[in-house]
């Protein structure tokens, strides 16, 4: 098979939710369907759950197992599928967000009950951001829930999207019967059971007086909807999907692998294959021949002893070969790799080569940071990771000076990992370290003492965002960082902040320097 060929087979994609929408569930159904797992349950394991958000120590340990699954790849019908983890848990939710940046296309869970949730509007935020393709998996219809069209109307307006139900189902919760698929025009009947695969009836005309045979009454309801769905959504259509402008929707039950196949079925025809990446210099192309890929997450040891790390890249063009020279554009050095990783299910290998849309993990003993690229040679900085402002800000201060050494060179790899941010005052030079969960300044605590043998404590500091800015008026950024001098601080790349302490100071600068862009987020 030629790179062209192996390129347009595979599909690279993150399926995001809610944490408890049923994401680790269907994740799971997927790799049953591919044979790449042949129990349920294998890989629950990944899960942090939601009991131990005290117990970080117990967050690390599932993290570190999490490394195994972090990237599942299998094939299936002749397509190699990789499927990116994302954790649920919304103290690493920067995490998910780096991880967004090496996917194609995103499958987006939502718990009919529930709605759309808080962390689903961040995620999709990432995803309306970048354009990503987006199916929507509409979960748990065997239970009581929102009605189909009140949560398609909810999805649109919470999420600023545009739907397109592919399939619609026959009532819901105990009544729930099954499916009505849109897209291959069958009717997709629901019996309870955790393993099986429903059967499918093709039903091209729902109007045939067969129906009412099969469903019973419920055939008038949803001739009705059927029409009513055909009526308000537009057509779909592929394109409009591939431009991010149209979103599928599917309904089903991730639980009793209802509705799994069908989903996995119309993903792996529409979903796009590896798609160009932007470079600040230039776009690439996949079908390139020279090898590209950055470095969208690192992974730490949980082993105090080998404090090395995996760093995990995503091929964006070319072939990526085993015991090859490529070229580390940032700090301009040569490094070759003999022992690359490829994550198949629930194991990892050692590959010889990887073709872009593939992940592989790389050995690393500190030279990376996310964001890195790898070329042959050429030099270019692949952009786009975000950056969002923090939550949660405090003071770290040196508890040992002794360690002074330790503890600047642990916070750098920390931050290297993404773990959290930091900012330094430009007016003291006193650094603050900025998180999404209060979880993270107990992690940092902990690795900088048992890793890098480093003592910090925390001193509280009362801020409400990071704000990243710029302005093309130099005059109004120079008066701006004049006046409000002991506000100003540099994050990890040398970028200017404003640590704003209310949104009342924020509102104020903006309004006094209508020339200065204020962003809550950043970019790499
Ligand atoms: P997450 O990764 O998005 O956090 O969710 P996960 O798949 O772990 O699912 C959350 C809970 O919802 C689990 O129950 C799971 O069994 C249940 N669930 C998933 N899909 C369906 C579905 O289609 N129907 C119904 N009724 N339930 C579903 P749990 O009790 O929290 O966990 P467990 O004890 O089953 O592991």
């Amino acid at each position: 098979m030629d790179l062209r060929d192996e390129i347009n087979r595979r599909r690279t994609f993150a399926i995001i939710s809610h944490p408890d929408a049923g994401k680790t569930t269907l994740t799971e159904k997927l790799l049953l369907f591919g044979g790449a797992i042949r129990v349920a349950g294998a890989v629950k394991s990944n899960k942090i759950k939601k009991t131990a958000t005290s117990d970080f120590m117990e967050i690390e340990r599932q993290r570190g197992i999490s490394v195994a699954t972090s990237v599942m790849g299998f094939e299936y019908n002749g397509v190699k599928i990789n499927i990116l983890d994302t954790p649920g848990h919304k103290d690493f939710a920067e995490d998910t967000y780096r991880t967004l940046t090496a996917v194609d296309s995103v499958i987006l869970v939502v718990d009919t009950a529930k709605g759309v949730e808080e962390q689903t509007r961040k995620l999709m935020e990432v995803c309306r951001m970048r354009n990503t393709p987006v199916i929507v998996f509409v979960n748990k219809m065997d239970r009581e829930g929102i009605d189909p069209f009140d949560l398609c109307d909810e999805i649109e307006k919470e999420l600023n999207i545009n739907v397109r139900p592919l399939s619609w189902p026959i009532n819901q919760g105990a009544k729930f019967k099954g499916v009505y698929n849109i897209y291959e025009s069958s009717l997709n009947l629901f019996t309870p059971n955790q393993q099986e695969i429903t059967e499918t009836i093709n039903f091209k005309d729902v109007t045939n007086p067969e129906l009412d045979k099969i469903i019973g009454t419920d055939a008038i309801k949803l001739r009705e909807d059927l029409s009513l769905v055909n009526g308000i959504y537009p057509e779909f259509s592929v394109e409009k999907y591939l431009a991010a402008e149209i979103s599928p929707v599917f309904f089903g039950s991730a639980l009793n692998n209802f509705g799994v196949q069908e989903l996995l079925n119309c993903f792996i025809e529409i979903a796009p294959s590896p798609l160009p990446v932007k470079a600040i210099e230039r776009e690439v192309n996949p079908y390139e021949e020279k090898f590209t890929g950055f470095v969208f997450k690192i992974h730490a040891n949980m082993d105090p002893n080998h404090r090395d790390r995996i760093a995990f890249v995503k091929i964006c063009s070319g072939i990526f070969q085993r015991n090859t020279n490529y070229h580390h554009v940032k700090i301009g050095k040569n490094f070759k790799f003999s022992t690359p990783t490829a994550f198949m299910a629930d194991k990892k290998s050692i590959i010889d080569e990887a073709f872009p849309g593939d992940i592989v993990g790389i050995h690393d003993t500190g030279n990376f940071r996310i964001g890195d690229t790898l070329t042959e040679g050429e030099k270019i900085h692949f952009t786009g990771i975000p950056s969002f402002s923090p939550e949660l800000f405090q003071y770290v201060v040196n508890a040992d000076p002794m360690k002074t050494k330790q503890l600047t060179k642990g916070l750098d790899q920390l931050m290297d990992e993404g773990v959290a941010q930091l900012f330094t005052f430009d007016y003291n030079g006193r650094k603050v370290i900025g998180t999404v969960g209060a979880l993270q300044f107990e992690v940092i605590q902990y690795r900088l003492l048992h890793e890098y043998g480093a003592s910090c404590n925390y001193e509280g500091i009362s801020l409400y965002k990071a704000c990243w800015f710029s302005s093309k008026n130099k005059e109004q950024i120079d008066d701006f960082k004049k006046r409000k001098y002991q506000y100003i601080a540099k994050d990890k790349h040398g970028k200017d902040v404003f640590l704003a302490d209310s949104p009342y100071i924020l509102q104020n600068a903006q309004d006094n320097y209508p020339e200065i862009n204020f962003q809550f987020k950043t970019e790499m």
